[in-house]
C-alpha cells in the first residue's frame, strides 16, 4: 500500500510542494506553506473500464424561463455585482477583518428580505445577540431574516436542505467552516477549498445565490480567499483605510458582469451609506491655496472619479530620501520622479517624496502620471495648483504626454463639478464645452507653468 505522503501547501496562493519552504515558489508570499495531511493519499488510478453515468447537453439558448436577478436596491452594491445577485451562482466577498464585511452584508440581506426574498445568514464568528444587535442599530427588522450560527458545513448543508424556500445564504465566514471529513483545521486551505466547494455546489444545484465572507490576513497563517477565487463566479474586494469613512466595493472577477465596478460607501454610525456621488465627496475638505494639491480626474471601473492628489518635496538630510506612498503605486511613482528627473532635469534624487490619494481611495488608473507630476511640481515650486483645474494623462518614460482613454467621460465629470480648467494630453480626442482645456505635450510644459527652472539637487524645500 503506498504511504500516506506529507505534502505541503501555501495558505496564500494554494500551491503544493513536497518539502516546507520559508517561501512560497508560486507567490512568493513568506511564512505561509504549512504541511497538510491529504484526504487521498496514494497515487491515482485513472478511470478504469467502469461507465460513468450520460450527462444532459442542451444548446446555448439563452431560456427566457431563467429567475431574473436579486436587486437589493443598495444601487452601489446592485452596480458592482453587475446589476443584481443571479441565482444560482456564488460570490467571494473579501478584506480586512473589521473593513464592514458582515455589515455590508446584513444591510443587502435585510434590503432582499424586505422585497420578498429568503435570506439565510450563518454566521460562524458571531453570536445571535451579537448580530440582532448590529440589525437593530442598522435599523433591519430581524424577524425577516432567518439566522444561525454553525460551522460544520454538513449540518449547515443538511439545514438548507430541509428549508423549503431559500433564495440567498450568507456564510459568514469561509474560514471558519469545515468539512469534518478532513483532518486539518478550519481556516487551512484544504478546509476553505473543501468548505467552499461543497457549499457552491450546493448553490448550483438549487440555484440560490450563495455569498461566501473571505478574510485578507497578510501573516500567511489563515488561508487567504485567493484559492477561492477560481471557485465562484464573482469576487467582490471591500476596501478602504480603517482610519477613513470611505468604503469601496471593487469587482475583481465576474461572469455576470464588468469588472472593476466599484460601488462607494460611507461607514456611518448606523451602517454603511451609499455614496452617489463619490468625487464631491472624495473633494471635500480640499483647501485650493496649497501647494502640492491637484485634482485627478479618474475612472473607475465605468464611473468618472474625481479626486486629490497630495504630494510632498522636501530636502532630505538622510543618504537614502525616504518615498512614501499612499493609494497609488510606489513603482509608479519611482518612475515618474526618474522621469522628471530626467527630463526636466529637477534634481529630485535627493529629496524626499511623500504622495497621499486622499480620502483613502486607492488609484490604478496609468492617467494619475501627470496629475502626480503637476503635484510633484507644485510642491517643489511652492505654487498652488492654479484654482480649479483638473489633471489627467499619462507619462512616457521620454516625457512625452499620452492621451488615455475616455477623456470625454473624465471631462464631463470635471464640468459637471464646477471646475474651469483642465490640463490633458495634447491629441486628445476631445469634443468641445465649456471648460478651458491646456494641452501638455510634454512633461517640461509643466515647468513654464509654475515658473520653475531645472535646477540641481534639494536646492529648493518651499513645500509646505
Ligand atoms: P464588520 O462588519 O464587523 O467588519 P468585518 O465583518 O469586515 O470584520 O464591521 C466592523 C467595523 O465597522 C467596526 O469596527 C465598527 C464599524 N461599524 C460602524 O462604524 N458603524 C456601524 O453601524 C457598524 C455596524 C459597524
Ligand atoms: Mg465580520
Amino acid at each position: 500500500m503506498a504511504k500516506a505522503q506529507r505534502r505541503y501547501v501555501c495558505q496564500s496562493c494554494g500551491a503544493t510542494t513536497q518539502k516546507w519552504q520559508g517561501r512560497c515558489d508560486g507567490c512568493g508570499e513568506w511564512n505561509a506553506v504549512s504541511e497538510e495531511i491529504p484526504l487521498d493519499a496514494g497515487t491515482p488510478k485513472g478511470l478504469g473500464g467502469k461507465r460513468g453515468r450520460v450527462i444532459p447537453l442542451t444548446s446555448l439558448q439563452v431560456r427566457s424561463d431563467d429567475a431574473p436577478r436579486l436587486v437589493s436596491g443598495i444601487a452601489e452594491f446592485d452596480r458592482a455585482t453587475g446589476g443584481g445577485l443571479v441565482p444560482g451562482s456564488a460570490l467571494l466577498i473579501g478584506g480586512d477583518p473589521g473593513i464592514g464585511k458582515s455589515t455590508l452584508l446584513l444591510q443587502v440581506a435585510g434590503r432582499l428580505s424586505n422585497s420578498g426574498a429568503n435570506c439565510i445568514y450563518i454566521s460562524g464568528e458571531e453570536a445571535v445577540a451579537q448580530v440582532g444587535m448590529r440589525a437593530e442599530r442598522l435599523g433591519i427588522d430581524g424577524s425577516r431574516i432567518s439566522f444561525g450560527t454553525e460551522t460544520n458545513v454538513r449540518d449547515v448543508l443538511t439545514t438548507l436542505d430541509d428549508v423549503k424556500s431559500v433564495d440567498v445564504v450568507i456564510i459568514d465566514s469561509i474560514q471558519t467552516m469545515f468539512v469534518d471529513g478532513i483532518e486539518s483545521a478550519p481556516g487551512t486551505v484544504s478546509q476553505v477549498r473543501s468548505s467552499a466547494q461543497e457549499l457552491i455546489r450546493f448553490a448550483k444545484r438549487r440555484g440560490i445565490v450563495m455569498m461566501l465572507v473571505g478574510h485578507v490576513t497578510k501573516d500567511g497563517q489563515i488561508a487567504g480567499p485567493r484559492v477561492l477565487e477560481h471557485m465562484v463566479d464573482t469576487v467582490l474586494y471591500f476596501e478602504g483605510e480603517r482610519g477613513h469613512q470611505f468604503r469601496i466595493l471593487r469587482a475583481h472577477k465576474n461572469r455576470f458582469g464588468g469588472t472593476d465596478e466599484i460601488g462607494v460607501f460611507e461607514m456611518t454610525g448606523h451602517g454603511l451609506e451609499e455614496v452617489a456621488n463619490p468625487s464631491a465627496l472624495f473633494l471635500s475638505n480640499r483647501s485650493e491655496e496649497a501647494s502640492g494639491s491637484v485634482v485627478f480626474a479618474g475612472i473607475e471601473g465605468t464611473r468618472p472619479l474625481l479626486v486629490e492628489i497630495q504630494a510632498l518635496v522636501a530636502p532630505s538630510p538622510a543618504a537614502n530620501p525616504r518615498r512614501a506612498v499612499v493609494g497609488w503605486d510606489s513603482g509608479r511613482l519611482a518612475m515618474v520622479l526618474a522621469v522628471l528627473d530626467a527630463r526636466c532635469g529637477l534634481g529630485l534624487a535627493g529629496s524626499d517624496v511623500y504622495l497621499n490619494v486622499a480620502g483613502g481611495l486607492r488609484i490604478k488608473d496609468p492617467a494619475a502620471d501627470l496629475a502626480v507630476a503637476v503635484a510633484l511640481i507644485s510642491s517643489l515650486a511652492g505654487k498652488p495648483v492654479p484654482a480649479n483645474t483638473a489633471v489627467f494623462g499619462e507619462l512616457s518614460l521620454s516625457g512625452e504626454v499620452r492621451p488615455v482613454t475616455r477623456s470625454n467621460a473624465r471631462l464631463g465629470e470635471v464640468e459637471k463639478l464646477g471646475f474651469a480648467r483642465a490640463y490633458i494630453p495634447a491629441h486628445s480626442k476631445t469634443k468641445r464645452r465649456g471648460i478651458e482645456l491646456a494641452e501638455i505635450d510634454r512633461v517640461q510644459d509643466l515647468l513654464d507653468i509654475f515658473e520653475l527652472s531645472s535646477h540641481p539637487a534639494g536646492s529648493t524645500g518651499k513645500a509646505n
